[in-house]
C-alpha cells in the first residue's frame, strides 16, 4: 500500500482533526501519499479528493469540527453509490480508506468493505453509542460542554429556587445525558434506556426542594420518550398542581462545536495513527477503538449488528448521588 485516503463523516465531533492529523502524517511518514475526501461520502461520490500534506493539517488540531468537512449521504446507502466512490478512489490509485464517524459511517464503511475496498473506521461520535469501542472522539468534549452549562444553569436556578430541565444531545442513547447529570450533580437524569414518567421528575424535584435544596436540575437525553420539550408541555399543564417553577434549557448543537479536549485530542491522534498502521500491516474491514485504554480492532460487521450497552451500575450511582 502507498496511498490512502482519509474522510469524515456523519455528525462532527471534536477532535476529528486530530484524527485528520494523524492519518495523514502517520501515512507521510511511511513514505506514502495521504488524500483527503471532502464532505464525506458524498465527497467520495463527487471525487472531491485531495491530495494533503504535512502541513494541510497544521494547526488543526486545536479546532472543533472537521478540516475535512462532513456530511450525511443518502446516495452512499446504494450499491451503485458505492461503486461511483470506489471508481473516484480507484482512478486516483488510492488502495485504502480511513472513514472518521460514528454509526451511520461505519455501515457505510462496512458495505464498502464487504465490495472489496480496504477500509479501516475510526469511532467517531458524541452520543458513545458506537460499538467496539469504550469511548469515541468527542464525547470528552461534549460532555465538558454540557457541564459548564449545568454549572452556570445552577447558578441561576439557585439564585432564584427554580427547577431546570436541561436537554443534550446523544440521539437514542442517554450516556451523555447520564455521565453530564452525575458529574453535573443533577437530581435526576431522564434517558431512552430508563424512562421517568413526568410524574416521578415531578416528585424527584418536589423532594429536592423538601430536603432543603435551592434549585432542581434534571438531565434530559434528546432521545428520551418525555424529552425536554413533552416534560416542559406536561408541567405547563401541571403548573397549578405542582406548584414550582420551572425552565427549560436545549443544549443542542453547541456540544458539538467545541474545541476538543486534551482527552479527544489524545483520542483521535490515537485512533487516526493505529487506522494507518493497520493498514499497513494488512489489516482492513475493521474500526479502531478504544478498550480499557488499550487500541483495539472490530470487524465492521460486528460494529453494525452490535448494541453497545449502558453500564446499569452508573444508572444507580446516579440515583443515590442526587440524594
Ligand atoms: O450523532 C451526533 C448527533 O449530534 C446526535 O447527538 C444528534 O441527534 C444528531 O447528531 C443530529 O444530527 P444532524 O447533525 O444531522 O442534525
Amino acid at each position: 500500500m502507498t496511498r490512502i485516503a482519509v474522510l469524515t463523516s456523519g455528525g462532527d465531533a471534536p477532535g476529528m482533526n486530530a484524527a485528520i492529523r494523524a492519518v495523514v502524517r502517520t501515512a507521510i511518514g511511511r513514505n506514502w501519499e495521504a488524500y483527503g475526501v471532502e464532505h464525506g461520502y458524498s465527497g467520495l461520490i463527487q471525487g472531491n479528493i485531495r491530495q494533503m500534506g504535512t502541513r494541510d493539517v497544521g494547526e488543526i488540531m486545536q479546532r472543533g469540527g472537521t478540516v475535512l468537512g462532513s456530511a450525511r449521504c443518502p446516495e452512499f446507502q446504494t450499491e451503485a453509490g458505492r461503486a461511483k466512490a470506489i471508481a473516484n478512489l480507484q482512478a486516483l490509485g488510492i488502495e485504502g480508506l480511513v472513514a472518521i464517524g460514528g454509526n451511520g459511517t461505519q455501515t457505510g464503511s462496512n458495505a464498502l468493505s464487504e465490495m472489496g475496498f480496504p477500509v479501516m473506521g475510526v469511532a467517531s461520535t458524541i452520543d458513545n453509542d458506537l460499538y467496539g469501542s469504550d469511548i469515541t472522539i468527542g464525547v470528552d468534549t461534549a460532555l465538558n460542554i454540557a457541564l459548564e452549562a449545568i454549572d452556570r444553569l445552577k447558578v441561576t436556578a439557585s439564585s432564584h429556587h427554580r427547577g431546570f430541565l436541561v436537554e443534550v444531545m446523544g440521539r437514542n442513547c442517554g450516556y451523555l445525558a447520564l455521565m453530564a447529570g452525575i458529574a453535573g450533580g443533577a437530581e435526576a437524569v431522564v434517558i431512552p434506556e430508563h424512562d421517568l414518567e413526568p410524574e416521578a421528575v415531578a416528585d424527584v424535584i418536589r423532594q429536592s426542594y423538601e430536603r432543603g435544596k435551592p434549585h432542581a436540575i434534571v438531565v434530559v437525553a434528546e432521545g428520551a420518550r418525555y424529552n425536554a420539550e413533552r416534560l416542559n408541555r406536561y408541567f405547563d399543564e401541571h403548573k397549578e398542581r405542582l406548584g414550582f417553577d420551572l425552565r427549560t434549557t436545549v443544549l443542542g448543537y453547541v456540544q458539538r462545536g467545541g474545541a476538543p479536549t486534551y482527552a479527544d485530542r489524545m483520542l483521535g491522534t490515537r485512533l487516526g495513527s493505529g487506522a494507518v498502521d493497520a493498514l499497513a500491516a494488512g489489516r482492513s474491514g475493521l474500526l479502531v477503538g478504544m478498550r480499557k485504554n488499550e487500541i483495539t480492532l472490530t470487524p465492521l460487521e460486528e460494529v453494525v449488528a452490535g448494541k453497545k450497552p449502558l453500564d446499569e451500575s452508573i444508572l444507580r450511582i446516579a440515583g443515590i448521588l442526587a440524594q
